[in-house]
Formats: C-alpha cells, structure tokens, sequence
C-alpha cells in the first residue's frame, strides 16, 4: 500500500547537466537538473530567476546543455554551489566553441547547442524553452547506427527528495519488445 508523502516533488531521477553560455570572451557555467523534453523539437532548461547565468542567457538568446560524466563530478559541483556573481567559473572545464558559439565541455560526452524559443515563468522561476542548433556527441559514443550509446555517455542523474547524484543503469530491454509477452 502506498503512502502518502504531501505534494513532494519527487519525478526524479533526471540527468544532471552544466549549462554553458558567454560572458563576454568568457564562458559561465551553471549546474541544472530541472531539465525536460517538450515535443520532439524543444528542451526546456528550469532557472531560478535570481542565478547569474539568466541575464547572459536573454542576452546571447543561445545556451549550451553538458551531459555529466561522474569524472566531471568534482567540478560540477562547483557549478552548482558558486554563483557567476561572486566567482568566476569560467576556468572549471575545459572547452570549445560550438557553430553557434556556445561553449561546449571538451570532457562532456554529449551537448546541445541551444536557442532560446521562449521562457515559460512561474515564481521565482524562468523556464527556458529552447530548440536545438547542434547535438555534439563524443565519437566512441556512438554506436554503429550513428546514434549515441548511453552506456557509454554515462549520464549521471540527480534525485532531489535526498539531494543525491546517481549512476545511470543498464539496458534491460528494447522498447515495445515486451507487448507480446503477457
Ligand atoms: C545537484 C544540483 C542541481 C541543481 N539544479 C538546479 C536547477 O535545476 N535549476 C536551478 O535554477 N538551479 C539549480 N541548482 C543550483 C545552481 O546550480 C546554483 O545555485 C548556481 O550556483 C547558480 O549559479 P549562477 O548564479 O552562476 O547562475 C542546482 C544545484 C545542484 C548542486
């Protein structure tokens, strides 16, 4: 029987993501796990409004969307904890810059290369929705179909009830193999 806990915000598992965009010559990064899917042309990037990151983001009306390794952890986590206001973040990975000039984590194995569409507000918050310029993915992730193998992009997740990081899975199945099972 289930429990009721309130109205915990609890879909989680996400992917953990470092959010790149410019800031002048430099790059600023910010941590972001409140990412979604809306239709098959749009991503959408959740922001508080108060972060630093959100003024460049209007500005360059372009972000870039870092897949994590748990290698990258360590610095991830600075992303997430130190604001652009105070510190600068632009020296914590290494990168170049994508076609549309966003910069893009050389240790990240995939990224998106993003423009912003439209921004969705609700309080104290700014939704990005964006389209996809270009999709980079590290070339011994890709499979023999040209499409990325997540088990080896390696996506960590991010869980928010215990503020915790977690290991992606394994394959257990291709999808509608199990229809005629039952
Ligand atoms: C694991 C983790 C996940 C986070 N996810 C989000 C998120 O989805 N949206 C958000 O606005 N902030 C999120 N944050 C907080 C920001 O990354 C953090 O406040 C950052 O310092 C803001 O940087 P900025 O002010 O330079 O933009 C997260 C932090 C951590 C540690």
């Amino acid at each position: 029987m289930k429990k009721s806990i309130d109205t915990k915000l609890a879909l989680y598992p996400t992917p953990v993501t470092v959010i790149g965009t410019m800031n002048g010559g430099k790059p600023t990064w910010t941590l972001v796990a409140h990412i979604g899917i809306i239709g098959h042309d749009r991503v959408l990037i959740s922001l508080a409004e108060p972060h630093f990151i959100n003024g460049l983001i209007k500005e360059n009306g372009r972000l870039s969307v870092n897949l994590v390794t748990e290698e990258m952890l360590p610095d991830v986590d600075k992303a997430g904890s130190l604001s652009g206001s105070k510190a600068d973040k632009s020296g914590l990975f290494e990168y170049e810059l994508g076609e549309s000039g966003m910069p893009i984590i050389k240790q990240a194995n995939l990224s998106l290369e993003c423009r912003v569409d439209d921004i969705y507000r609700t309080p104290n918050f700014e939704s990005f929705i964006c389209t996809i310029d270009n999709t980079y993915v590290e070339e011994d992730c890709l499979n023999e179909k040209g499409r990325p193998d997540y088990t080896k992009v390696s996506p960590v997740l991010f869980e928010f009830p215990n503020y915790q990081y977690l290991r992606t899975g394994e394959v257990i199945g291709k999808c509608l193999s199990f229809k005629e099972a039952k």
